[in-house]
């Protein structure tokens, strides 16, 4: 018998309940160990499962109870929320997924890996693959914004940097996909509101990352807190045995959400936690997540036979060949004694630096004022993000923490040894106080240049952050006045950093602004990332993978919707528009300026007919006019003529990237499958259908802005 039958053989049920249970050591990154009521617990096999703790000495003081304490030796596996790194943050997901670069998502995701698993952790909770078309939700900030493409790239990204190439290895984590699925749609943007779409939309834009997570080899995957339509995702049987087991074939672990089996009674669907706990079983759930409702219900549970033991031992079983495939019987303590040297730690913080400045999004730079022009005898860092190292970090910072942090100030200091760099926060991120004004305004007439910092605090995106108006908080638009008017006057050149975890609907803003960057939260280089951009070391290069709105009253708002029967007429009324309103974003989809200026031309499509079997090469010659090197990101949407399904008005379908110096020409080259031209038919299964498909390629998710070619589609 393997040593996993052997060990279920020998199991009572409440050590068997304890390998399906997941519970908090609170978290710590210097501190003892707390591990409160589970030492015990620990030490009778009763917990198996731990999160949210942090550091080699207190993992390898709790994994010890487990594995020298306990009667099996099982060893605990112990995970955190590693999101965008663990002690050094790089950009949030929204941010980093705009770099429309798999291999560097890769490499921040495996230099995560390396850093969690140091420090004693074997398992993350990443990726989030949730496709946000709603900023109002505050969860958009963890994933890769609207497009289900670029999930779809993102989680096979993602899942091979943090598992690297095998788990057993000592800077390996278990990845985890969640959250599954259709979490982001949430009515009105209200966080973990009741969820209902569409079949189509489920498996055409939901779905294909969490199958794209699957192929890559996810070793964990997490339901979503939400119901779809009426029955809660812990519980869905449908999509979690039937469609993820049955379909795609997982076989790894699912893991509850945080309490969640236990708000199946707050859904409704559940008498009681023995009920509960069954319903959760049933549908494929191995690992109670902070409920505490298998050990408690599944005992009852199995007495009315509700659940079987077999159900049970399936859980245990996966649950301890996904410890075996970690290595953790062999060698518990693995990722507890690795030191990293200080070589390893600034080749990370090297890497932060350049994914920072890469995923900043120039959103407009009217008059070129963007780079400052050098050198700078005083700079003006004003607004109350100038100076905040602990907001770099993103509402998910895991072990980062405020004093490993770059602020913006202290990144322009650094970079400007010889300026004088003065600093007036003006006002609060939240409050309404506007005495600080003036003074951050006289700045202005001291300085050179002017950056002005503003935007949301961390904390106002992530998980329970939803937001209805997607304004600037507190009193920062009355700061951005009087600064913006005041360099106007004086002729100064001034730029907005705008922090957010998602976009911000700002139309004033962007109106006064000559230049203006979305930078969200750049992490722990954050201010030198920026300090390299505005300085002109760097050329921005990111784009934004969420179409900014010019009103909440937009949302939701994409570039895939379908097609209408009346498209917009300004002529005709009774077309789909607003009376208030225009119908496009403020920024589309793809948006972000360079330092460069590119000029596309020379479309190839080769072949110019293609059945479902084979590639399409786009070509298209770049040319930059700018005066400055710069890298241009180039997305290719596809568009069916005529469908039997109504066609989105595009899809990405392809992205490439190509650095040139000024007045050079060069091509990009990117392939796509033509199985990305196949759609979900009326049956919802993929169909290949003859006919005209527009390849458009260009910068951004407005026709308008697009080279067009046709291929013909020969369908079987
Ligand atoms: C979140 C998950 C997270 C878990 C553990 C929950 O509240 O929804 O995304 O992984 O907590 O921290």
């Amino acid at each position: 018998m393997s040593r996993i039958e052997t060990l279920i053989a020998s199991m009572t049920l409440a050590e068997k309940l304890g390998q399906m249970t997941m519970t908090a050591a609170s978290f710590t990154v210097t501190g003892p160990v707390i591990a409160g009521d589970s030492t015990a617990s620990i030490r009778s096999g009763e917990i198996g499962n731990l999160l949210n703790m942090v550091g080699p000495g207190p993992v390898h003081e709790i994994q010890r109870l487990a594995v020298e304490q306990s009667r099996l030796k099982i060893p605990l596996l112990i995970g955190l929320d590693i999101i965008h790194g663990h002690r050094s943050l790089f950009p949030v997901p929204l941010a980093e997924a705009g770099i429309f670069d798999p291999l560097l998502w890769e490499a921040t995701a495996r230099e995560a890996a390396s850093e969690g698993a140091a420090d004693g952790l074997a398992l993350t909770f990443a990726p989030m693959l949730d496709v946000s078309r709603d900023p109002r939700w505050g969860r958009t900030v963890e994933g890769s914004g609207e497009d289900s493409f670029l999930a779809v790239e993102m989680a096979a990204a993602k899942v091979r940097g943090f598992q690297g190439p095998t788990l057993a290895a000592a800077d390996a984590l278990a990845a985890c996909a969640k959250h599954f699925v259709a979490y982001a749609p949430v009515l009105a943007g209200r966080e973990y509101a009741s969820v209902d779409i569409s079949e189509r939309t489920l498996h055409e834009v939901h779905l294909p990352p969490f199958e794209a997570a699957v192929r890559a080899g996810v070793a964990t995957v997490m339901p979503a807190f939400t119901d779809l339509a009426g029955i809660p995702m812990t519980a869905h049987t449908a999509l979690l045995r039937d469609w993820l087991r049955g379909r795609t074939g997982f076989e790894g672990v699912i893991i509850s959400d945080y309490n969640a089996i236990r708000e199946l009674l707050n859904h409704g669907v559940a008498a009681d936690l023995p009920q509960a706990a069954a319903l959760a079983l049933h549908a494929g759930v191995d690992v109670d997540m902070m409920a505490d409702a298998y050990r408690h219900g599944l005992p009852i549970a199995l007495e009315r036979g509700l659940v079987s033991m077999d159900q049970i031992d399936m859980a245990v079983r996966r649950v301890l060949r996904l410890k075996e495939q970690l290595g953790l019987f062999d060698d518990p303590y693995g990722r507890c004694h690795r030191h990293e040297t200080e070589a390893t730690i600034a080749r990370r913080r090297a890497l932060a630096r350049k994914v920072g400045a890469q995923s900043l999004v120039l959103l407009k730079n009217d008059h070129n004022v963007l780079p400052f022009r050098t050198p700078l005898k005083s700079l003006a860092v004003i607004g109350p993000l100038a100076d905040a190292a602990v907001e770099m970090r993103g509402p998910w910072p895991a072990a980062g923490v405020a004093e490993n942090h770059v602020s913006v100030l202290a990144g322009m200091r650094a970079a400007l040894p010889d300026a004088k760099v003065a600093h007036a926060a003006g006002v609060s991120i939240e409050e309404d106080d506007t005495s600080g004004i003036p003074a951050a305004v006289a700045l202005v007439d001291q300085a050179d240049s002017i950056l002005l910092c503003l935007g949301e605090a961390a904390v106002m995106s992530g998980e329970a952050a939803s937001r209805a108006h997607l304004g600037l908080p507190g009193a920062q638009a009355a700061l951005a006045t009087a600064v913006l008017t005041r360099a106007h006057f004086l002729g100064k050149p001034c730029a907005v950093l705008l922090f957010s975890g998602r976009p911000l609907a700002v139309p004033e803003l962007v109106d006064q602004s000559e230049a203006l960057i979305a930078a969200w939260f750049p992490g722990c280089e954050a201010g030198s990332a920026i300090a390299d951009v505005v300085l002109g070391k760097v050329s921005p290069s990111g784009r934004t993978v969420i179409c900014w709105p010019r009103s909440v009253g937009q949302i939701p708002i994409f570039y895939g919707e379908r097609r209408t029967g009346r498209p917009a007429n300004p002529s005709d009324k009774f077309t789909s528009k607003y009376l208030d309103s225009p119908n496009e974003p403020l920024f589309a989809f793809g948006h972000g300026l360079t330092y460069g200026a590119f000029r596309y031309s020379n479309l190839r499509l080769t072949p110019q007919a293609i059945d479902v079997r084979g590639t399409l090469q786009v070509q298209v010659d770049l040319t930059n006019e700018g005066a400055r090197t710069a890298c241009e990101t180039v997305l290719v949407f596809t568009h069916d003529v005529v469908a039997t399904v109504s066609p989105p008005l595009l899809r990405l379908a392809g992205f490439g990237r190509l650095e040139l110096p000024p007045g050079k020409t060069g091509t990009v080259s990117i392939a796509v499958p033509a199985q990305r031209l196949q759609f979900l038919g009326t049956d919802l299964s993929p169909v290949f259908e003859s006919g005209v498909a527009e390849i458009l390629v260009g910068p951004r998710a407005n026709r308008a802005d697009l080279l067009v070619g046709t291929v013909l589609m020969q369908g079987g």
